[in-house]
């Protein structure tokens, strides 16, 4: 099978997502000798339309994992996308813990808007709450195993005919057994739904926090007013050239903790083709 065009599809508040769809679609590209277009959806712009993908496209489709899953917020947005055809590579990032069944849901997602999953990579990231969990990743170790895999992936789809082929990931189908709930010391569900972002002295004002936030959530007039929902994405607070952004919320911060006691080994990459 000939490719047209690559294309880097994806949503990435932290910009790590972003990284590692960039990396995968250039390194298929120079094999390819075709182009790579960019869509992302991180903003609410974003998703107000998809671009036209067809046959002969190859789709690197990514999105971080959010307790488990495909951030929920972004699932009404996923339901009217269309491939018509198009080859893709479902691929999340997840922060050092596991990416659980993020992978299967966004298989699953892209084979019903009528894309071919001919492969599908869940690589590790720095996770969004925390600067040491996965610290600094992906790095040069994760971009060389992706530039590997993008050279497998180039000779698998040179050998397809037709793309039909339904990548097998492995994960719970169908429910997808539910959302990763965080637990405090007694066992209880670490609820972090309403947590938001304070805002510091350091704050210089120059507004860029509302400029980015994934869900437009921050008023523009007035940064330390919430207009609507925050998904603790860490855009605000990462971005933040003063460090203003901070969250205080005791269960949210015990999770961290928790979360960065417990995962302190390098997990693995894994690639599926
Ligand atoms: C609300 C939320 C939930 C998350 N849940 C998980 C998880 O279940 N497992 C995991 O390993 N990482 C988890 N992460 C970390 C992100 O998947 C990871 O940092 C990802 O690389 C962020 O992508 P981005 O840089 O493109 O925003 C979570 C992050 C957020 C914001």
């Amino acid at each position: 099978m000939k490719l047209n065009r690559i294309w880097a599809i994806f949503f990435s508040p932290t910009d790590t997502t972003k990284k590692v769809v960039m990396h995968m679609a250039v390194s298929v590209s120079r094999l390819a000798i075709c182009p790579v277009l960019q869509y992302d959806f991180t903003l609410p712009e974003g998703r107000q339309s998809f671009p036209h993908t067809e046959q002969g496209d190859l789709v690197i489709f990514g999105v971080p994992t959010y307790a488990g899953r495909i951030p929920n917020v972004l699932l009404r947005y996923l339901d009217t996308i269309k491939g018509s055809g198009a080859m893709a590579v479902p691929l999340v990032t997840f922060g050092n813990r596991n990416f659980d069944n993020s992978l299967i849901e966004l298989r699953d997602i892209l084979e019903k808007a009528g894309f071919a999953t001919v492969a599908a990579a869940a690589v590790a990231c720095e996770h969004s709450f925390s600067y040491s969990l996965g610290a600094g990743r992906p790095d040069g170790e994760d971009l060389a195993q992706i530039t590997n895999f993008a050279q497998k992936l180039y000779s698998g789809i040179c050998r397809i005919e037709k793309p039909e082929h339904r990548i097998s990931v492995p994960g719970i189908p169908g429910t997808y057994g539910g959302y990763y709930k965080p637990q405090d010391r007694y066992g209880k569900f670490i609820d972090i739904r309403k947590v938001i972002p304070h805002v510091s002295e350091s704050c210089t004002g120059c507004g860029l926090c509302a400029s980015i936030c994934p869900m437009g959530s921050i008023d523009s007039g007035d940064i330390r007013h919430m207009t609507g929902i925050c998904i603790k994405c860490g855009a605000c607070f990462k971005k933040c050239p003063a460090s203003a952004r901070y969250f205080d919320d005791e269960g949210y911060l015990y999770h961290k903790r928790e979360l960065e006691e417990l995962y302190k080994r390098r997990a693995p990459n894994s690639f599926f083709l």
